[in-house]
């Protein structure tokens, strides 16, 4: 038993047999506590345990966690590769008492394990206690026995243990192994301390405060233990070797590098070897949580221990990219004890070959200038800061990267110039900002940023997490608190809240904090990346700094997500079914419904919008993964992803790609290829199969050239599609006909009535004109010209043209005037002249002397044929008199 692994589980084991729950390794970056980068010790997933706020069903547990220990409080980075024992990743074994056992117990255990499950030999082994712990030294005379010569008293912050600037501390006793003289060293506490020989293997924290301000510390509810074992360090004890570097899992990574190099591992290169194997580990398993690297927060500690790790790759003689081809091996080292290695090992290769790929377009120039500057150096000098600020901004060096460059020569970096230079680049990027129109409106929100930094965004991951409150904002201004009642905005160091973008809305749901309750409405990013969230403070007062615990509406999340990947999916299926030229113009994605805009420059046919919604479903049916990869912009497009055109992108972009792509649609190598590719930032789905069901509700245009369809997807989509069935039923129901003929019948009952409409029309205007049996038809002889006139109702405005034609032919020649008066009150009359007398007679004319009567104005026609309405429909009989009149005087002047 002394393989990595079985040291684990040997660990685990131990503790499980003696009552503790095995709690799986927390994910690297911390859902629970907004103020660390990285968790980066066992006990951060049961913080809240410690100080009671949280409870769960057991008092014990035991962990093997992975940790990082780059940037924030406990960062290795800069010695990694040089001493035995640094590492950026590393697992700590841990046994956590919640208010359960105490030092006693803690002891005990500690002592049973080392000497009778790993078997140390006692009389290597020694400890250290806090200056005053008297009860921790009387419990290891006793326990194990030990003269006051193996219990070393230490007073300095060595023994005393806290995980940040707040949290739960105590005092603690570090167990230690004496290597023997062949290395150098003396004891803790000694002079020689830090040498290799006495090496600390675990530590013992006795919880027993909280540290809640820099100078204010509080006694937890109950003490507790939590207990840190470094699983690489006892595995060196184990295996009887002295370097962290040579335990068998370590050793096969830098075989593996040997291999991938054709380097000697054990020679002059070795630091190399070393950097690259730590490093490789920090990255994937960084990756594997969710973490991508950017310029910003974690994403740029994870950029500068890659592009460390690279550096070192060229340095080893790498033509090509190196680190993704280790993958492999690590994998198969560290696969089976964490299994999200193997499901990110896509999105690990992928990400750490793009990373090198392109740091290798620089690194060489920027070595070159490096070893140029070098050249003029002394051992001990500093290289010039515009130097290394040049390489940072040009070359892409990291400070880090140079800095651990010039180590070997004994060089540093002019730390001092160097953070001038970078002032002076964020102030000319000020100005560029503050200049005018947008930006100028904006302007607070570049100036927030510049003050407080990017938002973190952990929404890809989870839709819950802790989060320091870093501004508030009432009417547009910056204020210290936000009490009860009052509404306005706050940003966070960190969330998991989603930022309107990409059509995507932004998330909604709460933030709570100890007495403060405020209701997140809407979540907007400014600025590129800082996310605003706007809402109003129901209880309590929210103040600058104040630690928040954030819950996104989950159910609105999901449909949200289901919606976005939906849209991806009949982006798709669009361009299948209508051709290459349907490019996407705009989209919205709300939580019950989508909305998508895309070039095509006519109407989809029903059997087309068939077809789209069928290769959808089936797209969804199909259950494939989602995958999401970063990569460059052009390698993203290259490889057939869609963009937005004219949107504006980073260097780098996230793709997502869903689905399977089907042969008949993509021709070959479809197992090769997703369905869909986008660059996309938004939030998706893991797999096609949740989004359900996606259903069109219509299509439309919306500009010339561009169509508009909108959809629903899962529970909206059924709801939707079970209300248009539940109508059916009615409908069927009121025809009394099976729901599957209800079609035929509605369209022969629309038939029918169209047929009976008609008739109607004619039966009325017969009615109309005949005046009723017997009468004869109303003409007036006016100066030998034929004069027919009538006032009709229950005609139709519409109507009267025709009814004037018809009078026309009853009268062969003649002139003919018919008024009626429409369901409005208002009145129209048309005027018809015979063709034989339109040379004496103008329609027109005649329509306008009517219009006067009936309060309107002028008239519209031709010579022939006119009309003209007005508002007073009981004027019918004058106006129709008035034409008479007015004809009578056009006879009389002839
Ligand atoms: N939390 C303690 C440590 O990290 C055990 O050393």
């Amino acid at each position: 038993m002394n393989g990595v692994n079985e040291i684990r589980s040997a660990f685990l084991d131990f503790f499980k047999k003696n009552g503790h729950e095995i709690a799986p390794s927390s994910p690297l970056v911390p859902r629970n506590d907004p103020t660390l980068m990285f968790t980066n010790a066992g006990m951060v997933q049961f913080k809240n345990l410690f100080t009671g706020v949280e409870k769960r069903p057991y008092t014990r547990a035991a962990s093997a966690q992975k940790c990082v220990r780059a940037g924030g409080k406990h960062n290795d980075l800069d010695n990694v590769g040089y001493t035995a024992r640094h590492h950026t990743f590393f697992e700590m074994l841990g046994n956590f008492s919640f208010g359960d056992y105490f030092k006693a117990q803690a002891i005990e255990f500690a002592w049973t394990l080392i000497t009778r499950v790993f078997d140390l030999p006692k009389d290597r082994l020694l400890v250290t206690v806090y200056h005053d712990d008297d009860e921790a030294y009387d419990l290891w005379r006793k326990i194990a026995g030990f003269p006051d010569s193996k219990i070393i008293r230490i007073a300095s912050s060595d023994n005393f243990w806290s995980m940040g600037d707040s949290g739960p501390c105590g005092p603690c006793s570090e167990i230690f192994y004496d290597q023997g003289d062949k290395l150098f060293g003396g004891p803790p506490g000694s002079i020689d301390e830090d040498g290799d020989r006495y090496l600390e293997f675990w530590n013992l924290v006795f919880m027993q405060f909280e540290q809640v301000a820099p100078d204010e510390r509080l006694p937890l509810p109950r003490p507790s233990i939590d207990t840190g074992m470094g699983l690489e360090r006892i595995a060196a004890l184990l295996q009887g070797v002295s370097s962290n570097y040579d335990i068998d899992l370590m050793r096969s990574l830098i075989l593996a590098v040997a291999a991938a190099t054709g380097v000697d591992p054990d020679g002059p290169h070795m630091a190399s070897h070393r950097v690259i194997a730590d490093h490789l580990r920090a990255s994937a398993f960084l990756v594997a949580d969710g973490v991508l690297p950017s310029n910003e927060g974690r994403g740029y500690v994870l950029r500068r221990i890659m592009r460390r790790a690279m550096r070192h790759a060229q340095l080893l003689g790498a033509q090509e990219p190196l680190m993704w081809r280790l993958v492999p091996a690590l994998s198969r080292e560290m696969g089976q004890a964490y299994p999200e290695l193997l499901r990110a090992k896509a999105l690990i290769v992928e990400t750490l070959r793009l990373e090198e790929t392109r740091f290798r377009i620089t690194l060489k120039k920027g070595l070159e200038i490096l070893d140029e500057a070098r050249a003029s150096l002394k051992p001990g000098d500093e290289l010039d800061g515009k130097i290394a600020f040049k390489l940072y901004d040009t070359y892409g060096f990291p400070l880090d990267l140079t800095q651990d460059a010039l180590r070997a020569t004994s060089n540093t970096v002019n730390t001092e110039v160097y953070s001038q230079e970078m002032e002076r680049q964020r102030a000319e990027a000020r100005k560029a900002w503050a200049g005018s129109g947008e930006a100028a409106t904006e302007a607070i929100w570049f100036a927030l940023k510049e003050k407080i930094g990017a938002t973190d965004f952990l929404g890809y991951d989870t839709e819950r997490a802790e989060g320091i409150v870093a501004a508030l904002l009432k009417d547009g201004k910056e204020v210290s608190s936000l009490r009860a009642g009052e509404a306005g905005s706050v940003i966070l160091n960190q969330t998991p809240f989603y930022g309107e973008s990409g059509g995507q809305v932004g998330d909604t749901g709460i933030a709570l904090a100890s007495g403060a309750r405020f209701r997140i409405a809407n979540t907007q990013k400014k600025a590129g990346d800082l996310f605003v969230h706007e809402g109003v403070v129901e209880e309590g007062v929210l103040e600058r700094g104040l630690a928040v615990e954030l819950f996104v509406d989950h159910e609105r999340r999901a449909a949200v997500r289901a919606n976005h990947s939906a849209t991806h999916i009949l982006h798709e299926a669009l361009r299948l079914v209508l051709g290459d030229h349907v490019a996407q113009k705009g989209s919205l994605v709300a939580p019950d419904r989508l909305r998508f805009d895309f070039a095509h420059p006519k109407p989809i046919s029903a059997e087309e919008l068939a077809r789209i919604e069928d290769i959808a479903n089936r797209a969804i049916l199909d259950n494939a993964p989602v995958l999401t990869r970063l990569m460059g912009v052009e390698e993203a497009i290259g490889a057939g992803a869609r963009a937005l055109f004219g949107e504006k992108y980073g260097d780098e972009v996230r793709v997502v790609s869903m689905g399977y792509a089907h042969l008949d649609e993509a021709g070959l190598d479809a197992s090769e290829r997703a369905f869909s590719t986008e660059l996309c930032g938004g939030t998706h789905v893991t797999r096609t199969g949740d989004i359900g069901l996606v259903t069109i509700l219509s299509e439309g245009a919306v500009a010339a050239g561009v169509r508009r369809i909108e959809a629903k997807t899962a529970a909206e989509a059924r709801r939707h599609l079970n209300t248009q069935a539940r109508r059916l039923h009615e409908i069927s129901a009121l025809l009394k006909t099976p729901e599957d003929e209800s079609v035929v019948r509605l369209a022969s009952l629309i038939d029918d009535r169209r047929k009976l409409d008609r008739e109607l029309a004619e039966a009325r205007k017969k009615l109309a004109m005949g005046g009723g049996e017997g009468t004869a038809p109303p003409i007036e002889d006016i100066d030998g010209i034929k004069f027919f006139r009538r006032a009709v109702s229950g005609v139709e405005m519409k109507d009267l043209k025709s009814l004037a034609d018809e009078a026309k032919q009853t009268v062969g020649s003649g002139i003919v005037a018919i008024a009626g008066v429409g369901p409005d009150g208002k009145a129209g009359v048309v005027v018809g002249v015979t063709a034989d007398l339109t040379a004496r007679f103008d329609a027109v004319q005649l329509a306008r002397a009517a219009a006067a009567k009936l309060g309107g104005k002028g008239g519209g026609g031709r010579r022939d044929m006119a009309q003209a309405g007005g508002p007073e429909g009981g004027s019918v009989d004058s106006a129709l008199a008035a034409i008479g009149a007015a004809l009578r005087e056009i006879t009389r002047a002839a």
